[in-house]
């Protein structure tokens, strides 16, 4: 039996869900790939203070409380970190020390939040590449929506052409209630943040960099592109009048704001902005705060993939995904290992 010890750097919501969840589902890891996987360490990624209560985990109470940073990444032992911490791309957030650290120690290393990856992405990849640690980001790439899997797996053998997305659940569900019940901006946006569809402040949403952030990381990560912001065309949903709604309700067309992926000359080339479908489209039926994609390749046609799920609970399931393909892997080498010894 192999033994995995996990930390977990961040515990808002989706830290503390990844947790609950990795101790929910550790009796699978052990049937399933012989692992013993335990939950050494979690800390807040800006301070150490943090509710641990009814986490039963292993050895939670031997790390200082206010340990944070780098330092938690040694101080922890752990094997593999799982990095949930609030997301800013344009400095890469609290969570690009931790990664770094960690990958650099050889830490298979599991991302939720998108700011480091899209700041820093190639540097993260090159010291995993040196280290020979895993870097896995399901959990920063539409969550509960297959996006990477789908092209680094299912998709594999063939040429992806282009990449259209809904991948911004907020804006799906402001623009589907702003065109059902034709409401401006301002007031879907109020209703929605009461009823807690929307965060206090959601300009990361509504101005379309969420979406970018993820097009960018399936980009790069998945389809070897190397954008950066400053590549991407970003259009959010803020300018959108009652004249626009208007003029696509009359026009029987529903609007998404999409990103979207396209090959110019060979070369991968990047938008978010609104696009219109027909009312048969599969997007127009992408309702609430559902996602989709849709990928063309050259020789296995057209793939569309819609789902949702309910957060924190599918982000964190998504993360939990990228550990068992991490355990799967470290399996797969011990036994490659057993057999070469014996
Ligand atoms: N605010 C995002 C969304 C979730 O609405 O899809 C975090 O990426």
């Amino acid at each position: 039996m192999l033994t995995y010890k996990v930390a977990i750097a961040g515990f808002g919501g989706v830290g503390r869900a990844t947790a609950d969840l990795l101790l929910a589902r550790r009796p699978c890891y052990l049937q399933t790939y012989g692992a013993d996987v335990r939950l050494v360490a979690v800390c807040g990624s800006r301070s150490g203070l943090i509710d641990t209560e009814g986490l039963e985990a292993d050895r939670l109470s031997a790390l200082p409380p206010a340990l944070t940073g780098p330092d938690f990444i040694v101080a922890s032992g752990a094997d593999i970190l799982i990095e949930a911490g609030p997301t800013d791309f344009r400095t890469g957030g609290p969570g690009l020390s931790y990664i770094r650290a960690a990958l650099a120690a050889g830490t298979d290393t599991i991302v939720i939040s998108k700011g480091a990856l899209v700041h820093s992405g190639n540097e993260l990849r090159q010291i995993a590449m040196t280290s020979g640690a895993m870097l896995k980001l399901s959990g920063a790439a539409a969550a509960a929506l297959p996006t990477i899997d789908l092209v680094e797996h299912s998709l594999k053998g063939c040429e992806v052409l282009e990449v259209e997305g809904i991948l911004n659940a907020t804006t799906n569900y402001l623009l589907d209630v702003m065109m059902t019940n034709g409401l401006d901006l301002e007031t879907a946006l109020r209703d929605a943040q009461r009823g807690g569809f929307a965060e206090a402040d959601p300009r990361n949403d509504t101005e379309g960099w969420d979406t970018a952030c993820k097009l960018l990381i399936l980009a790069n990560f998945g389809l070897d592109a190397d954008l950066t912001m400053n590549d991407l065309i970003v259009e959010g949903i803020h300018s959108v009048t009652p004249a626009h709604l208007k003029a696509w309700q009359q026009g029987g067309v529903v609007p998404k704001l999409v990103g979207r992926i396209g090959r110019i000359d060979g070369l991968l080339s990047a938008s978010v902005g609104i696009r219109t479908y027909p009312l048969s489209h599969p997007f127009a039926l992408v309702r609430g705060k559902d996602k989709a994609i849709r990928i063309v390749t050259d020789v296995m046609g057209e793939t569309i993939a819609i789902g949702a799920g309910k957060e924190p609970l599918a982000t964190a399931a998504a993360a939990l995904k990228d550990l068992e393909h991490i355990l799967a892997a470290r399996a797969a080498v011990s036994r490659s290992i057993q057999r070469t010894s014996s």
